[in-house]
This record gives C-alpha cells, structure tokens and sequence, in this order.
C-alpha cells in the first residue's frame, strides 16, 4: 500500500515518476517490465492500459509491437508520446485519452494480440476489474496474450492477515498524503479465470508482492 501512495503522489508529476517509480520498487517494476517486453513478439499489436510515461510500450516497441497506451491522465500520455518520440518510435504509439472502464468505446474486438498492464489496476474494485478483463477478452484476437505486473494480495490466510494488518495501519498515511487510496489485487488468478482467460504462469518479484501474470485467451 505504501507502494501505491508513493504511485498516486508521483503520477501527479510525470516527470518524476519513472525515477519516483524506481526508488520505490528498487527497481522490480523495471524488470517485471523487461519481463513483459522479452515475451513480446515482433508485429504484435498491444494495448497498454494505464501506460503512464509509456516505459513498458518503448520497451515492447524496441521488440517490433506497435503499441497503443490508454491513460486517464493527459500529462502521462503527452510524457509517453514524448518518450517514444525520443527512442524514434513516436510513429507506433498511439495514445487514447480515456478510462480503463471504457475500452468499449474505442476497440473492436479481436483487435490485439496483446494487451499489458503494469502498476495501474489496483484501484479498481473486483466489480471493475471483472468487467475490465471480460473487455480484454474480447479486445484479444483468439489465442491472444495479457500480461498484468501488480501488487496482488497474499492468498495464504496467515500471511494475508498479516499482510492486511500492516496495511490497514499504512492505510492513514496514504489517505492523507494523496486523498486516494489504491489496494492491492485480491484473488486476481481466478477474476482471470472467471473473465475467459487461462493463467499460464505467475511470477513473483520479491520481497513484496509485486507479481506478474502471464495468462491467454481461451
Ligand atoms: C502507477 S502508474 C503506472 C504507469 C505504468 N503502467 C507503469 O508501470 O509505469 C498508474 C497509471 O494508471 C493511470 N490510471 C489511473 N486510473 C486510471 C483509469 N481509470 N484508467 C486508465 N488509466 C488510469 C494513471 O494515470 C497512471 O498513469
């Protein structure tokens, strides 16, 4: 959660996030990224959901996917074309201005091979993310892939109340300090589950638990 305060007070500032964002995970989202770009394949196109400064697009970009980065926030998007601009692959990021929950509004379906998203769906109650995934499902092309780098909550009940405990206090400070406060995901394998994907493989990047998910379209 002290992870999440730290996200919502840098993403005020896109300038300062990717380093804010480096310091904080000691550098684990940076290779949950590395992790996502290395499964791309050349000619993938992919949607980025909460693309922020479009650091993991440049990566997938660099591995040949022309990326598209839907973001709610006007600052993120103009960082992510300028960061894409600046690696010579401003001409396959195309950036939409919109929330998570209106995918509907701008993709048809089977229109990706890929969608991705990293430190961006902890916000959102499983009611959205239910409906947010089924979209991905659609969005996806049969066989398609997506690829979810987040903070999940601990599924084992002691290390979950443990976990929830510590939270619960950290929960005070983060209010205060951003007036928003963000969870991490709770039972994300089975909302995947339950929303038309099969999980492939979960991998955890120690020692919180950041977590990447690789699962596909069934
Ligand atoms: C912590 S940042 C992560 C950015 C990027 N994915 C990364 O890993 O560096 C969260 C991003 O989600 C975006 N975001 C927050 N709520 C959103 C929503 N409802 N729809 C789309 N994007 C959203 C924020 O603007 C921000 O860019």
């Amino acid at each position: 959660m002290l992870l999440y305060a730290w996200m919502l007070f840098v993403e005020t500032a896109p300038e300062r996030y990717d380093a804010g964002m480096r310091v904080m995970t000691l550098g684990r989202l940076d290779k949950i990224k590395d992790a996502v770009a290395e499964a791309i394949r050349p000619g993938d196109n992919m949607l980025d959901i909460g693309c922020g400064t479009g650091t993991l697009a440049v990566r997938c970009m660099r591995k040949g996917a022309t990326v598209t980065g839907i973001d709610s926030s006007a600052f993120m998007l103009e960082q992510a074309q300028k960061n894409a601009a600046a690696a010579g692959l401003g001409d396959r990021f195309q950036p939409v201005k919109d929330s998570a929950t209106q995918l509907k509004k701008h993709f048809a379906d089977a229109s990706f091979d890929a969608v991705v998203s990293t430190a961006a769906l902890g916000e959102f109650p499983k009611s959205y993310l239910e409906y947010i995934f089924q979209e991905c499902n659609r969005i996806l092309k049969p066989g398609g892939r997506l690829f979810i780098g987040d903070e999940l909550q601990p599924e084992n009940l002691l290390s979950r109340t443990l976990y929830n405990v510590l939270m619960g206090v950290l929960w005070i400070p983060q209010f205060l300090i951003v007036r928003r406060v963000a969870y991490p995901i709770k039972g994300l394998p089975a909302i995947l589950e339950s929303s038309g994907f099969r999980v492939d493989e979960r991998r955890g990047f120690w020692p919180s638990k950041l977590e990447l998910v690789f699962a596909t379209k069934r």
